[in-house]
């Protein structure tokens, strides 16, 4: 039998480690596991050999409920000592792209990390050349397209029963840039498949930079609104629309996924209508891995050579950069007025802090 390969994570607070009560009462089944350590504990192959976070009630507190033999206050220490093959990271965003570029030092091969990526456009540049390492492989927190009802809707959408897709809307409420919207990224890139970004158009709100420094936002913005152009034409559409829904629209109808999830629905014009209609669909009941284990299914395959799942992460790992630079770049465009900004013309030394409420995302 083959050793589990041992695993860690590092930040032990509802991401990582105990999900919050609203979201185990509210969120789709398809979501769950989605604590980081819990997902680790349910995969088959995995050993959670040690968990840090830098408070160390945190620590013990996790270390005890998933039974992990060895807890840290150090990320550093954890990574020299334990030397993990897959590497967890659910911190806040500060520190974060140091602590991937500690672990991928340290010979971690495989990370599940939290969105954001990171704060600056700086770091993101030193991610972008960790991340074209084909032996490096990530998935981060935005893991909708992995679960059951995004797939479901973007194959019935890719199977061109609605015509061309014209339209990917995200529908996220009053979300903030980081906090919310590299979700939405992360969908709308998903949809797109391989068509290039040509630009994104940003319109936001509560801005506030620090004191002479244009290109240091301290704030966490809403999006009022957003738009992609992508390549061939296809738009993609962030609104401030409250109910967690993605909508694929195509020439003659559209499929949405609903409320994260808990809903399936077409958008279809029956014989003898004059006008399309929105219409349930059944969710299927498929028994794939869900939440953040499929997560970690796909980094353990990766790790055990499958190359069509490597083919499939070094996609993802190209989004995710993509996703954070879209974050930067709608910063840019609101700075300029909402103007179309492409991804390659943010400017190398804006940070984002975003912080809201004293807390960095
Ligand atoms: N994927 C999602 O759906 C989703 C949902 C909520 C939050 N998030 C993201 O996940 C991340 C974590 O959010 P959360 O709600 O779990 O936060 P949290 O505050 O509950 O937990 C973060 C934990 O990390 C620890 N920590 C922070 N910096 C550390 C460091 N350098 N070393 C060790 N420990 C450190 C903190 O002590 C804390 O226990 C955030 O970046 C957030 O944006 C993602």
């Amino acid at each position: 039998m083959v050793a589990p390969r041992r695993a860690a994570v590092i930040g032990c607070g509802r991401m990582g480690a105990f999900t919050s009560a609203g979201v185990r009462a509210h969120a789709p089944a398809c979501w769950f596991p989605l604590a980081h350590a819990e997902a680790v504990v349910a995969h088959p192959g995995l050993d959670l050999v040690a968990v840090a976070d830098m408070d160390a009630e945190a620590a013990r507190r996790a270390a005890a409920a998933y039974g992990a033999a060895r807890w840290f206050t150090d990320p550093l220490a954890l990574l020299e000592e334990v030397r993990p093959e897959l590497l967890c990271l659910a911190t806040r965003t500060p520190g974060r792209a140091a602590l991937i570029e500690a672990a991928i030092e340290a010979g971690v091969r495989a990370l599940h990390v939290e969105k954001p990526l990171c704060n600056s456009v700086a770091e993101l540049a030193a991610l972008d050349a960790l991340f074209a390492r084909p032996d490096v492989h990530v998935t981060w927190g935005a893991i909708r397209r992995l679960l059951p009802p995004y797939r479901a809707a973007l194959a019935e959408s890719a199977s061109g029963q609605h015509g061309r897709l014209l339209e990917v809307s995200v529908h996220m409420g009053a979300g903030r840039l980081f906090w919310t919207h590299p979700h939405s990224l992360d969908l709308l890139l998903f949809a797109a498949g391989e068509r290039d970004v040509v630009a994104v158009s940003a319109l936001l709100d509560g801005v506030e930079t620090a004191p002479g420094e244009p290109l240091r936002i301290l704030s966490d913005p809403g999006v009022a609104a957003a738009a992609m152009q992508f390549a061939d034409g296809l738009v993609g559409r962030i609104t401030r629309q409250p109910g967690c829904d993605l909508v694929l629209a195509g020439e003659t109808g559209a499929v949405a996924v609903e409320a994260d999830g808990h809903r399936l629905t077409r958008l279809s014009t029956a014989e003898g209508e004059g006008y399309p209609a929105w219409r349930p669909l059944p969710l299927s009941a498929e028994a794939a891995p869900v939440g953040t284990l499929a997560a970690l299914l796909e980094l353990t395959a990766c790790l055990d050579g499958d190359v069509e799942r490597c083919a499939a992460n070094a996609r993802w790992k190209r989004d995710i950069l993509m996703a954070q630079r879209l974050l930067f770049a709608a910063v840019e465009s609101n700075r300029r007025g909402g103007a179309a900004v492409p991804p390659d013309e943010v400017p190398a030394k804006l940070v984002i802090e975003a912080i809201t409420a004293g807390r960095p995302a």
